[in-house]
């Protein structure tokens, strides 16, 4: 794997899991693997998971990880090519990218989407331009359209669930489903998590939204979408909360139907569904006390499977 921008970079995914169950297992198993090696963690925005647990996972390996806030510490950065740099850019991507990659053996990047701009933003201009200039492995933190390590991390979190479950489930029910939030939010978790479950065997994959919220279908071709929350839910083994903005009429709220946050009434018609949500989350809001604090909720887990999912993929590009 030379770099981790999308479930398209991974070659085996069933042995990547794997390998983050093994790490999970023993985490120290390949401790020297990053033996004087270097990544460099840069952050446009703020970070809780992705920044500790990505440290976490270098330590592990043997290998240095520093971050860099570079949104708030670090020279505002040009990508625009030929221009005359008299505005407030300080710095060319050009110039600054090489210079990252002879100080680290692997750049890790996160950024955020403006929200304004939907052709802008799904370009990945930021994070593209980072792989075309720094010539050096590139790890996404969390892009403008996607967030791979969380969507590595929930694969884990399923497949872990599923393998210790007393009755074999065959064909997983997982359902996605959209909920209120008083922020415009990026559609990345809600994408990538589509991208990712469409690469899976023998699944039954539902996304349920409100109208008007549908996805880019270049991430959803595979599920199945159904916009009546309770026929969605029917069944469901996991269900996935999140909220997006709206991706046709672009970062616009469209709804904040308090309706459509989960309950435990709603439960009731699933197969004592495990809950899921990337975290953070805003409680009472997008997910209700009684989820979050009720046994179905697999959220701390899931986080906390974080640091697994990047050990695997930082072991995988530094054997690669
Ligand atoms: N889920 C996630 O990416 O969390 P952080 O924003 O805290 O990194």
């Amino acid at each position: 794997m030379k770099n981790f921008l999308s479930v398209h970079d991974v070659i085996d995914l069933k042995k990547l899991v794997d390998l983050a169950l093994k790490y999970k297992a023993n985490p120290y198993t390949d401790q020297t693997l990053g033996r004087n090696k270097r990544i460099g963690c840069l952050f446009l925005n703020p970070s809780m998971r992705t920044r500790l647990s990505t440290q976490i996972a270098a330590q592990n390996l043997g290998m240095e990880a520093i971050v860099f806030n570079v949104g708030s510490e670090g020279w505002s950065l040009e990508f625009e090519e030929g221009v005359v740099m008299n505005g407030t850019s300080v710095e060319h991507v050009k110039d600054a990218a090489p210079v990252l990659g002879k100080y680290f053996d692997i750049l890790a990047i996160r950024t955020f989407p403006g929200l304004k701009n939907r052709e802008e933003d799904y370009s990945e201009q930021y994070i593209t331009e980072f792989v075309k200039y720094a010539a050096i492995p590139v790890v996404s933190l969390e892009s403008a359209t996607l967030h791979p390590l969380q969507s590595l991390t929930d694969i884990i979190t399923i497949e872990e669930h599923l393998s210790i479950e007393p009755v074999v489930i065959s064909h997983p029910k997982i359902v996605l489903t959209w909920a209120p939030h008083i922020k415009a939010l990026p559609q990345c978790v809600a994408n990538s998590f589509a991208q990712w479950v469409t690469a899976l065997d023998k699944t039954n994959f539902v996304i349920t939204h409100p109208p008007g919220y549908e996805l880019d279908k270049k991430y959803t071709t595979g599920a199945t979408i159904e916009l009546n929350q309770h026929q969605a839910l029917c069944d469901a083994d996991f269900v996935y909360v999140k909220n997006w903005s709206s991706y046709t009429s672009y970062g616009k709220i469209l709804s904040s139907d308090a309706d459509w946050m989960l309950t435990n009434e709603k439960m009731n018609s699933t197969n004592n569904a495990k809950v899921m949500h990337c975290l953070p989350v805003r409680r009472n809001v997008e997910l209700s006390d009684e989820i979050l604090d009720s046994p179905n909720s697999i959220v701390t887990e899931q986080a906390a499977n974080r640091v697994w999912a990047a050990q695997a993929v930082l072991s995988t590009i530094l054997n690669g």
